[in-house]
C-alpha cells in the first residue's frame, strides 16, 4: 500500500526499488531508468509513477508528518478494542470470524453463511470485525481515484444499463483526445490524483491507436497510474493498451452465475469477460473487478461465488455495487437492494481478502444510500472514486440515474471525501499535492 506522499528510495533492486514511507518499506516496481537511492518517488499500485524534486517532497513530508500519524490513531480507535471472542453469541459465526483473524482462508460457504445473517447485533460484529481486518493489515491507506468518463457510446445490449443500445433517448458523447488528456492533465496536476480510471462504453469510436495515444500522452503531460475500463476490447486489445502504459483493467464480470449472465446480455458469453480478465492478468494488468448486487433473480449464493470469483481472478481491486433500476429498461420496476445487503458484501469481500484487497465503496452504492461511504469504510471497505469527467458531459453518462455527486465540481468532492477520511483517520493513498 502506497500513500500520496512521496517515498524515499532506500535501495536499487533489480526491477524494482525500496521505498521508504515514515520508516514503513515497500517495494515498488520500477519501469524509469534515471533513479537513484535517495530519490523520492510516487508509487501507485505498486509502481513508480514519478519522480518528485527533493525540495518538493521534503514540503509534502513536513507537511504530512504530524497529521500521519494523528491519522493512524484516530483510525486505530474506531477499528480495535474489540474482543471478538466475548462478543460472539453463536459458535458458527464465531468460527469463521475466529479463521479470518488467524489468516485462514475463507471459502465459498463461509461467505454465504456471513451473508445470510440478519441479526443486527451479529452483523455490527461481523461489520466490525472486517474493519478490524483491514485496519490491521492495510493500516489506514485508502484509495481514491479519479474516473473519466470519455464517452457514454456503447454498442452492448446490457440489460440493468442506462447506456446499453436500449434505453431510448440517450444523448451520447464522446470526448476527443485532447479533451481527455486535458482533463486528465487538471485532475493530476490542478487536484493531485495519481490514479485515473479511464472509462467509456464498449466500442465507443476510438481506434486502438487513438487510445494508446491518450494513454500515452497523459503518462508523459500527467505522470498518474492509469486504469483502463472500456469493456471487452479483445485480448489483442489488452497487450495494445498495456503496451501504451496502461496498468490496471476496471472490468467487472458482473455476475458469476452464467445462467444469469446469459439472460442480461444477448450478445455475450461470461466466458468471454473472464477470458479478459484472465489474459489481464498474465500481461501484468493490476485488476479490478466484481458483480453487480442485487440483480433481479440473483440468490445470496450467486453473490458468495462471486466473492469467491473476484478473487480467483486475482482482484486487486473489489468491485461490487447495487444494481440501480433504470426507467426505460426492461429491469425497470424491479427493487433496488437493500443498504444492509451492500454492506454484508463489503464485509464478506474484506473477510475473504483481509490481507491485500482494495474494497471499493461504488458510486452506485452511494447513490443507494447517503451514508454509504461512512458505513462502507466502517465495514471493510478502503477505497472510493471521484468524478473528474468534465460536468456538462456527466449527465448523460447515465448508466443509472441520479448519480451521487453528478454536479458536484471536483474540488467539492475532494473536500467532502477528505473531510470523512480524515473523521474515520484515514489518510489517501492516491490524492494530494
Ligand atoms: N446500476 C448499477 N450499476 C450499473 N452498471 C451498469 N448499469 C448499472 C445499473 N443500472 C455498472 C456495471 C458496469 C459499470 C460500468 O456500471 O456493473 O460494469
Amino acid at each position: 500500500m502506497c500513500y500520496a506522499i512521496p517515498g524515499k528510495i532506500k535501495e536499487i533492486l533489480n526491477r524494482a526499488v525500496l521505498v521508504d514511507y515514515f520508516g514503513e518499506e515497500r517495494r515498488v516496481l520500477n519501469e524509469f531508468d534515471n533513479l537513484a537511492v535517495g530519490d523520492y518517488v510516487y508509487a501507485q499500485g505498486g509502481y513508480v509513477i514519478r519522480k518528485v524534486a527533493v525540495a518538493e517532497a521534503e514540503d509534502v513530508l513536513a507537511a504530512w508528518r504530524e497529521l500521519f500519524f494523528e491519522l493512524r490513531e484516530v483510525d486505530l480507535r474506531l477499528s480495535g478494542g474489540v474482543d471478538f471472542r466475548r462478543e460472539k453469541t453463536d459458535p458458527a459465526l464465531g468460527r469463521i470470524l475466529d479463521r479470518a483473524m488467524e489468516g485462514k482462508t475463507i471459502g465459498k460457504e463461509e461467505l454465504l453463511e456471513l451473508l445470510r445473517r440478519e441479526d443486527p447485533s451479529e452483523l455490527d460484529i461481523i461489520f466490525r470485525a472486517a474493519n478490524f481486518l483491514r485496519q490491521k493489515h492495510l493500516r489506514n491507506a485508502c484509495c481514491v481515484h479519479g474516473i473519466l468518463e470519455i464517452s457514454n457510446h456503447c454498442s452492448e445490449d446490457c440489460a440493468y444499463c442506462g447506456i446499453s443500445t436500449r434505453p431510448r433517448g440517450v444523448s451520447r458523447y464522446r470526448m476527443t483526445p485532447e479533451e481527455i488528456v486535458q482533463a486528465a492533465m487538471e485532475a493530476v496536476e490542478t487536484y493531485g490524483f495519481k490514479a485515473l480510471v479511464l472509462q467509456s462504453g464498449e466500442n465507443p469510436g476510438y481506434s486502438f491507436r487513438e487510445l494508446a495515444n491518450i494513454i500515452r500522452t497523459i503518462k508523459e503531460k500527467a505522470p498518474a497510474l492509469i486504469f483502463v475500463s472500456f469493456g471487452e476490447v479483445g485480448l489483442d486489445g489488452l497487450e495494445e493498451l498495456f503496451a501504451a502504459g496502461a496498468r490496471g483493467l476496471l472490468l467487472r464480470f458482473e455476475t458469476s452465475s452464467p445462467e444469469l449472465y446469459a439472460g442480461l446480455h444477448s450478445k455475450k458469453e461470461l466466458e468471454t469477460r473472464l477470458a479478459h480478465l484472465r489474459r489481464a492478468y498474465e500481461i501484468g494488468y493490476l485488476i479490478a473487478t466484481g458483480s453487480l448486487v442485487g440483480l433481479p433473480g440473483q440468490t445470496k449464493e450467486d453473490l458468495a461465488n462471486d466473492i469467491v470469483l473476484a478473487r480467483e481472478l486475482h482482484a486487486e481491486m473489489f468491485s461490487f455495487g447495487p444494481f440501480l433500476p433504470v426507467p426505460g429498461t426492461s429491469l425497470a420496476g424491479y427493487p433496488r437492494v437493500r443498504e444492509i445487503d451492500m454492506l454484508k458484501v463489503i464485509a464478506a469481500a474484506r473477510l475473504a481478502d483481509p490481507e491485500n484487497g482494495k474494497i471499493l465503496v461504488t458510486t452506485a452504492f452511494e447513490t443507494l444510500s447517503p451514508d454509504a461511504r461512512r458505513k462502507g469504510l466502517l465495514a471493510g471497505a478502503n477505497s472510493m472514486m471521484l468524478n473528474v469527467t468534465p460536468v456538462h458531459y456527466r449527465k448523460d453518462y447515465t448508466i443509472y440515474p441520479n448519480r451521487a455527486h453528478e454536479k458536484d465540481d471536483i474540488a467539492d468532492q475532494i473536500e467532502g471525501a477528505i473531510a470523512l477520511l480524515k473523521d474515520l483517520g484515514r489518510a489517501p493513498t492516491d490524492l494530494g499535492i
